[in-house]
């Protein structure tokens, strides 16, 4: 996938600031942060319910809205740890657990790089590399945070590294053309930019309004609407927006070689069904049907994201 020239090193920066956007609206979005959260509620970690007691658990790269640090901190660990670039993701995500009544001693927040994390070796029982390193500037960095991670991961701890959808006609092709114009068009930029339902649910009005007036046909529209909500709308800048993605690079295969370099036995790819109420819900499906040939071609090697134990 291309991806932008930020060789002045302000990647950071970029990718940061594009993040805060998007996990602001996940935040103020009940629906969105509902659906994210039940991923996680969903996946199957393979971790024993009562092993969480009295364990000290990462969420590195753990962004501003924070369902998976309300999930962490929902297992009932001693203390769930934050870490991210800079610093003004930190008001953010207190704002958004103190919204979902979480107490703030249950948690800390650093700013941090995963290429540098700010702890001692195997400090965690529980360390979570979540959507992070595919946004990292070349596989040199992506084995460096993954060993970073897997440095302050103790012995017996588990090592979570999530990286997304790898290949196929969504990956290979539809997402590259769709970021290389919206690098290249102002139109389409700025559209993705301040995307809202009420402009698609606009245009759908327009749709269906001129097809009454000029064919005379009532085009039954009416269940369009409730497909593309606040949550697709922030999917369509997440898979957009983004300034570098390594997600097709980081293979099935890649991962778990990172996995073995590292020290860890037992390692075990997770597959998450995706409870969607927008268009997605019509796809999501197929996830769970790798082997089918729409699926392959839609989605190639699936979503990649592993568990691993030392
Ligand atoms: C797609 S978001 C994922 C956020 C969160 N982990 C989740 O799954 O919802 C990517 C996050 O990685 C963070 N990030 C990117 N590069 C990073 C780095 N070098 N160190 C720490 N965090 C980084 C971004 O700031 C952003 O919050």
């Amino acid at each position: 996938m291309p991806k932008i020239d930020a060789s002045d090193g302000s990647l950071n920066a970029l990718t940061r600031a594009v993040y805060e956007n998007q996990h602001q609206r996940i935040a103020g979005d009940d629906t969105a942060f509902q659906r994210i959260y039940d991923i996680y509620e969903n996946a199957e970690f393979g971790i024993p319910a009562g092993w969480w007691s009295g364990k000290k658990a990462l969420d590195a790269g753990c962004g501003n809205f924070g369902a998976f640090m309300l999930y962490l901190i929902h297992r009932g660990p001693a203390m769930v740890h934050g870490v991210d670039l800079g610093t003004s993701w930190i008001e953010k995500l207190s704002a958004s657990l103190a919204a979902r009544n979480v107490d703030p001693e249950r948690f800390t927040l650093t700013s941090g790089s995963v290429l540098d994390l700010p702890f001692p070796d195997a400090s965690f029982d529980f360390v979570a590399v979540n959507g992070v390193l595919v946004h990292l500037d070349s596989m040199a960095e992506i084995e460096k945070g993954f060993a970073e991670g897997a440095r302050v991961c103790a012995p017996g701890g588990y090592y979570f590294t999530s990286y997304g959808p790898c290949g196929g006609l969504m990956m290979d092709a539809i997402f590259p053309a769709l970021q290389a114009y919206y690098r290249t068009n102002a139109d389409f930029h700025r559209f993705i930019d301040t995307v809202t339902p009420a402009i698609l649910h606009d245009a759908i009005d327009v749709v269906v309004a001129e097809t009454k007036k000029r064919m005379g046909l009532d085009l039954g529209a009416d269940f369009l609407k409730p497909l593309f909500h606040e949550d697709f709308c922030v999917f369509l800048q997440n898979y957009i927006q983004r300034p570098t993605d390594f997600s097709n690079e980081c293979t099935p295969e890649v991962v778990e070689d990172l996995y073995q370099r590292n020290g860890f036995t037992t390692v075990v790819r997770m597959n998450h069904f995706v409870k969607r109420g927008d268009i997605r819900k019509y796809f999501a499906p197929l996830h769970y049907h790798a082997d089918h040939p729409v699926s392959r071609v839609l989605y190639g090697a699936g979503f990649v994201q592993y568990i691993g134990q030392r």
